[in-house]
């Protein structure tokens, strides 16, 4: 992968810097998997595919009406006044935004540095735009693997979404092409219990797992109950 930055710029430079990864002024070929950095910001291209975090398009679920009928919303209900979750497996954010648009703060972790910087970079416009500008206030990313990063934590999360990959989410049809690209980035999950184990440890009220409708158990672990929406499954486990 390289980093193409049709003008040079300190954000391209430094990113390159950042990331180990090499910086090019022309256009990579086509078939190549590359970051474009310019004054839009970041973008991840292949093949003449572009996926750029842009969370203005998630505006209309956001609408109080249709948040409320969001199955991840329906799974993460609180009473509490300041709830906080966990996001440990964050990806491009889109559930985040949605908790957070909920009124949760919402720490997220991504271990992948290429994902973690088009969700920075998905998060900085956001801030711009003034009806997601607090609710964006409320999500903190934490570039770094989870199932180290809850261990180290001191506090009890009323949440903790768990969405890992699962290996035959590789191969759906249904994935948008786009959504394709970041999939090249993504390694499937292969410490399941470990995850599950750690957000476990942390004792928060529920864990939400999202699963494709006829997936297995994360870690084989039968929920408490699940919540079946049209494509997902929230799978979930009552802890306290
Ligand atoms: C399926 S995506 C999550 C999509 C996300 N729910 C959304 O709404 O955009 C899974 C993401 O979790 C990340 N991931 C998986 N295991 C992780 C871990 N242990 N720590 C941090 N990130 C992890 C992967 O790199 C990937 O970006």
């Amino acid at each position: 992968m390289v980093i193409y930055a049709p003008k040079n710029s300190e954000a391209a430079y430094g990113l390159s810097e950042k990331l180990g990864i090499e910086l090019v002024s022309i256009k990579p070929d086509d078939d190549m998997l590359y970051l474009k950095s310019d004054d839009t910001g970041l973008s991840l291209n292949q093949g003449g595919l572009e996926l750029r975090g842009d969370f203005s398009k998630l505006l209309p679920r956001l609408k109080k009406n249709n948040l409320d009928r969001e199955f991840l919303i329906k799974a993460s209900k609180t009473k509490n006044k300041n709830p906080v979750a966990i996001d440990a497996t964050a990806g491009m954010g889109e559930d985040s935004l949605l908790l957070a648009s909920a009124g949760y703060r919402v720490i997220m972790y991504e271990y992948d540095a290429v994902i973690a910087e088009l969700l920075k970079d998905a998060m900085r416009r956001a801030r711009e735009i003034d009806e997601l500008s607090e609710i964006v206030g409320r999500m903190e990313l934490i570039n770094a693997d989870s199932i180290q990063g809850m261990k180290m934590l001191d506090f009890t999360p009323d949440l903790i979404l768990l969405d890992p990959m699962f290996p035959e989410r590789q191969k759906s049809a249904l994935v948008k092409k786009k959504f394709q690209l970041l999939q090249k980035l993504e390694m499937p999950c292969t410490n399941q219990d470990e995850l599950l184990s750690a957000a476990i440890s942390l004792k928060p009220h529920k864990i939400l797992i999202k699963r494709p409708l006829k997936g297995e158990y994360l870690a084989g672990k039968k929920p408490s109950y699940s919540i079946r929406g049209k494509a997902v499954r929230y799978d979930c486990i009552v802890i306290s």
